[in-house]
């Protein structure tokens, strides 16, 4: 599939997740095979074309990603523009606009999913950035800002006509935040109205949802949470799509992934920030002596991870416990040895859904 002119391998992709989806996750998980897209978590418009440093880094990401797609949020036309240029300049696939975010902080600046109660307002940002770049714009909304307003199909038209090259929604309303259950059907008829690509995004936990969410006439999936507690989710969706059973993942396997993601933690985030900031891509000079709190964010990093990854895992809130309470990275370390790689539970038959209880909500 496409978006635009650029080839997705896959349909099956991570969804943004703020403070969880940063380029050393994203890279493990698409490591692991079955996933067409990453998007980064989201970026401040106005952070972009101030410079601010910190924006930038949560705009990072590596080759091996791509296709990569940045997110960035705010309400501002001109702004958004600019920063659409920005990420054009970093070298980014696609430029997403984030109009999903309920978070007052966000919402409250005419961004996020506030956007979607002023539809045209909306619609001229993309108008404004799409005449801005030639990479694609796309966006991703939610089914509307409460049940009086699900207003998602008419504002999904309406960026369509403004020039978006796809379309992605999570069928909550912001009111919802993520209480009950994402609306599909909305999903379904969207995509039955557009003529551009249209994702839908919501409660697939297990592959065999992402595989059935296919069926309804959307053109790819975006994964969340489902892959923050299975990052082996988007390969496993590949196998059945493919006719084949979904790969089996063993605990030891699990253990890996984390000790993985604390390895490339170690070194991210540590480099000169001078001629980072001339090409974020090309200037990573390891510098671990200019951040002494290094250490404490790799394990925050963690501790955020374990919250989803120990879910319904068997023994996982005594992990969890344990992983929240390491105080170092050797602690840290150590923690995750003794669960994963110590226990005498055998490799899993089936695929890591085995070490989940069926009646497992998210
Ligand atoms: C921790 C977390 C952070 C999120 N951050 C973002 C974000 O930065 N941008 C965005 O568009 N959606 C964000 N979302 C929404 C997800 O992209 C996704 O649409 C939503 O979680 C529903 O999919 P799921 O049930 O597969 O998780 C976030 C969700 C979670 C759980």
């Amino acid at each position: 599939m496409k978006i635009g002119d650029v080839h997705l391998p896959s349909p099956f992709a991570i969804a943004p997740m703020a403070g969880m989806t940063d380029t050393a996750f994203r890279r493990l998980v698409k490591r692991h095979g079955g996933c067409g897209l990453v998007v980064t978590e989201m970026v401040s418009s106005e952070g972009l074309v101030r410079g601010i440093d910190r924006t930038l880094e949560y705009a990072e990401y590596t080759e091996e990603e791509r296709p990569i797609s940045i997110q960035i949020f705010g309400g501002d036309p001109e702004k958004m523009a600019a920063a659409a240029q920005i990420v054009e300049g970093m070298g980014a696939d696609i430029v997403d606009v984030n109009m999903g975010c309920p978070v007052p902080k966000i919402a409250k600046h005419h961004a996020g999913c506030s956007l979607m109660r002023e539809p045209g307002h909306a619609a001229g940002v993309i108008a404004a950035m799409t005449k801005a770049v030639k990479i694609p714009v796309t966006v991703k909304m939610r089914a509307g800002w409460n049940d009086g307003e699900r207003n998602a199909p008419t504002l999904a038209k309406m960026v369509e006509d403004a020039g978006a090259a796809a379309v992605a929604v999570h069928g909550r309303t912001a009111a919802q935040s993520y209480s009950g259950a994402a609306d599909w059907e909305l999903v379904a008829q969207i995509a039955d109205a557009l003529t551009i690509p249209v994702f839908g995004s919501g409660d697939c936990v297990d592959a065999g949802q992402i595989v059935d969410r296919m069926r309804s006439g959307i053109e790819g999936v975006l994964v969340g949470r489902g892959v923050l507690r299975n990052p082996w989710i988007l390969a496993q969706a590949t196998d059945l799509a493919a006719g084949r059973a979904a790969r089996e993942v063993t605990l030891e396997e699990r253990g890996r992934f984390l000790l993985a993601y604390v390895d490339l933690l170690r070194t991210e985030r540590v480099w000169n920030n001078e001629s980072r900031l001339t090409n974020p891509r090309e200037s990573r000079v390891p510098n671990p002596e200019s951040l002494p709190g290094h250490d404490r964010w790799v394990v925050n990093k963690l501790r955020a991870l374990a919250s989803w990854y120990t879910k319904g895992l068997e023994g996982g809130s005594r992990l969890r416990t344990a992983i929240n309470h390491a105080e170092s990275l050797s602690a840290l370390t150590e923690t995750i040895g003794d669960f994963f790689f110590s226990n005498s539970q055998p490799a899993c038959a089936d695929g890591v859904s085995q070490l989940f209880a069926p009646s497992d909500n998210i």
